[in-house]
């Protein structure tokens, strides 16, 4: 245990995690701990994705991936689907004026096409609404799964070839990530996942390459707070990335 939990003075701004992508899980084992329903738990969610961003917006983070919901979440019994969809609708509609004045981009990844047309629309409209902001760019993974989207990047690359708009050996590392949902966003540099589970649950699969991952195995999302945060990101910087090399080499 830290005795002192780091804060955000002692984060070192120079070598910030470009790119800092969550797992927010947790939510149904915190309702159950308090009695209550599993969408108690992402109701008390929200409060954590305003801490982090809130975070993020501070100390000058340039991209924030959340992992909002899954494909594979849409397995989950109806009744938890439909109350996810009806807080994402709320939530996007009561944090985005916020976001605006914070000088947030909001972007998603996903198939958004699967999502119900009022989350859609709202998503749609947040995107519109901030999309010349310059400071953090927050990105919603809804519907989204990394497999899913290397098949579509994939699709999308086979399409211009066909068309002879793209040869085959233009396809790089480069190209191909640009066809990938996240775009122009870099790889992540930090993956911090709550709730005590030690698994990427197909999760941004190329972009977590050479990723630092941080599990949080004493917390539950709704329980995660900007301090948290920036633990995370004070373990992150005391670790050395050494992308293949030798510790020696990067002296
Ligand atoms: C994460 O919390 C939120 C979503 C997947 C939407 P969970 O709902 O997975 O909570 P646990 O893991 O069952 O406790
Ligand atoms: C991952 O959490 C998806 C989100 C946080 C949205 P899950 O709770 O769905 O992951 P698994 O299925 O336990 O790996
Ligand atoms: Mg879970």
């Amino acid at each position: 245990m830290l005795i002192d939990l780091p804060v955000k003075e002692n984060i070192d701004l120079g070598n910030l995690p470009s790119h800092i992508a969550v797992i927010m899980d947790g939510n149904g084992r915190w309702a159950k701990q308090q009695g209550a329903m599993r969408i108690f738990g992402h109701h008390h969610g929200v409060k954590s994705v305003r801490d982090t961003v809130e975070g993020c917006v501070e100390l000058g983070v340039k991209y924030l991936t959340l992992y909002t919901f899954s494909t594979e979440n849409w397995n989950r019994p109806k009744l938890e689907v439909d109350g996810i969809m009806q807080l994402l609708v709320k939530t996007i509609a009561e944090e985005v004026p916020e976001l605006h004045k914070n000088n947030v981009r909001v972007k998603t990844i996903g198939n958004l096409e699967s999502l119900p047309a009022s989350a859609r629309k709202k998503m749609v409209d947040a995107i519109e609404l901030t999309q010349n902001n310059t400071g953090l760019t927050l990105i919603l993974a809804l519907s989204y799964s990394g497999k899913w989207e290397i098949v579509q990047a994939t699709k999308q690359i086979a399409e211009k070839v066909k068309k002879g708009e793209l040869a085959v050996e233009q396809i790089t590392e480069d190209t191909f990530s640009q066809f990938l949902a996240t775009e122009d966003a870099p790889d992540v540099d930090l993956m911090i996942r709550t709730g005590g589970d030690h698994r990427i649950s197909n999760y941004l699969l190329w972009q977590l390459a050479y990723a630092e991952l941080y599990f949080m195995d004493d917390l539950f999302w709704p329980e995660f707070r900007k301090k948290d945060l920036f633990e995370a990101i004070s373990a992150y910087q005391h670790r050395e990335r050494r992308f293949g090399k030798t510790s020696e080499q990067l002296k």
